[in-house]
Order: C-alpha cells, then structure tokens, then sequence
C-alpha cells in the first residue's frame, strides 16, 4: 500500500504550483453560451488532448469557476489563443478588459473567437471528479487552423514560442563526456539567441 505524502500545508501547495509552471502550455479560451444566451468563456491552459477514436479532449475546470456550471452538459469551443491574443487570455481569466471580445457566435454551435490559432468545437461526453476541479470531456465535432505563433504559459508568465531546435543527438554522453563539439556550439547559439544576442563572438 503507498504512503504518499499529502499536501496539508500552504507553503507545500506553493511550491507544488511552482513545480507545475515549469510545464510550458499553450493558452486556451473555452467558450460556450450561458443559460441567459450570452457567449462567455474561460482562460484555460489544462487542455489536453485524450482519444483519437473518438476524438475526445479534455479541460480541467475549478469548481468555483462560473464555467464549472456552465459548460455542464453543454456544447463549448476550445479556441487555442494566438501569441497576439494576451488580452483575451487575460480578459477571461478575471481581468476584463473594455475592448470588445471578436466574438463569433455560429446559428449551429456554442460562440468562439476569432483570430485564433485554431479552434476545436465539442459536444459534451462526460465528466469526472478532479478533486476542486471537474474533468471535463469533449466531443470533438469540428475544428479548423489557421497556422499561427501560439500563445504560451510557462513559469507563470505568458510567451511566445522560442526558436526551433534541430532535432540533434545528445551532446554529452551519460558519463559526462562531451561526445560531438560542433552540436554543443549549436545549443550554445540557440541559447544566446533566445536571451537577445544576435552576433555572438566568433570563439564561443
Ligand atoms: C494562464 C491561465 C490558465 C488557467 N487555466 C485554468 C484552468 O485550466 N482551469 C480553470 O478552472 N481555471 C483556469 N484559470 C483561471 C480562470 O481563467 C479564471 O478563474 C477565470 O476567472 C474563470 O472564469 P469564470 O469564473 O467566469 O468561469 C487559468 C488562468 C490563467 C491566467
């Protein structure tokens, strides 16, 4: 039988949250239509991808959220947020803002975002107890892209993608022997390239 510990203190919370945020998500806006009828949503970045067959994903929703009622038994859209697109992230995560919301509201399906990445809309299939969260699955029943910089959370902050890295060997073998110089040197570029310094010295 495990005797896993359980977090009982603050101090074990904040630091299990920090440890959660060197997790790098994209940001998503689950949308859906209200019982009134107006559109609303919620920032979310515990989307995750779940079944191809079928095509299931899911969303991990706080049960104080005005969306944990909201989205139960209800059709919503995940709109994956574009790196351009931080005021709406931050518009749907409690600190609205007075711009309008480019809402797109479909006579078929619940309303979404435009000028998003991409979109998926979902029927409801089930959902699960998560502790203070519900898991909340969806039906993927349409979806479209349009290729753009995603949006990212990593660390508690909001970024945009880095550089692409080549998909190169390891560098140092597991003894901690370097094993090919001339990829080291490529890593060491990406890096000085992410921090901002386009022309390295020539002998790094
Ligand atoms: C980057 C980011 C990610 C978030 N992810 C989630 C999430 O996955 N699930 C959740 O319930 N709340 C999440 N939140 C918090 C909600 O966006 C926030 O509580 C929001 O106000 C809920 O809106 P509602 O009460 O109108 O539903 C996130 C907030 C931010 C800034």
């Amino acid at each position: 039988m495990s005797t896993a510990p359980t977090l009982r203190t603050p101090m074990d919370a904040k630091r299990l949250r920090t440890i959660l945020g060197e997790f790098a998500t994209g940001v998503t806006v689950v949308t859906y239509r209200d019982t009134d009828g107006s559109p609303r949503g919620a920032t979310m970045n515990s989307f995750t991808s779940v079944s191809m067959d079928p095509p299931l994903i899911l969303v991990s929703v706080a049960r104080r959220a005005r969306a944990c009622a909201g989205l139960e038994d209800n059709a919503f859209t995940v709109n994956i947020l574009a790196a351009n697109q931080l005021d709406l992230a931050l518009h749907f995560a409690g600190r609205p803002a007075d711009a309008p919301v480019p809402w797109h509201e479909p006579i078929d399906g619940p309303p979404r975002l435009i000028g998003t990445t991409a979109w998926l809309q979902c029927r409801p299939w089930r959902t699960y107890d998560g502790g203070d969260h519900v898991l909340v699955l969806g039906e993927v029943e349409c979806h479209d892209t349009r290729l753009l910089e995603p949006l990212v959370f990593h660390r508690g902050e909001f970024r945009r993608p880095g550089l692409k890295l080549l998909q190169i060997p390891r560098t140092v073998a597991f003894d901690g022997r370097p094993t090919c110089e001339w990829v080291d040197r490529v890593h060491t570029l990406h890096a000085l390239a992410d921090a901002g310094i386009d022309n390295p010295p020539l002998d790094i």
